[in-house]
């Protein structure tokens, strides 16, 4: 599989504001997550062949505390507490990969905040 870009703007977005106030983004905006336990962004990817691929989220985190969040694939947790460290400014943009086995077929990959900080702003995911 050639790797696709997924804007976060474009995604289901649960408890978070697509916003465009933070230079550097891709697409129309990134979204800024509810500062509260639970936000999610939930992108819908076609994924020809099963196996392992890397999920790559561009974030923004312009605090000095991690924002985690776990990752899920179809429902099923693919990674615990993500990082999602600080990175100097909001509008300093930083990649966050986990690699993970996925099927064929629609995937659905949900982010979703694991702290009353909430999540980063997430520009987009690359699959
Ligand atoms: C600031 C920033 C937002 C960010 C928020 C946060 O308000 O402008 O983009 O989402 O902090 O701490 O989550
Ligand atoms: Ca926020």
């Amino acid at each position: 599989n050639a790797a696709t870009e997924h804007e976060a703007e474009d995604a289901t977005i649960s408890q978070g504001v697509v916003e465009s106030n933070h230079a550097g983004f891709t697409g129309r905006g990134f979204v800024n997550y509810d500062n509260l336990v639970g936000s999610y962004v939930e992108w819908t990817v076609p994924n020809t062949s099963a196996g392992p691929a890397d999920l790559t989220f561009r974030f923004a985190n312009g605090t000095g505390v991690n924002r985690p969040m776990n990752i899920t694939v179809n429902g099923v947790t693919v990674a615990n507490n993500q990082a999602f460290n600080g990175t100097g400014a909001w509008t300093t943009w930083q990649t966050a990969t986990v690699r993970a086995n996925v099927p064929a077929g629609n995937l659905t990959i949900r982010a979703t905040s694991t702290t009353v900080n909430g999540g980063p702003n997430v520009d987009k995911l690359t699959v």
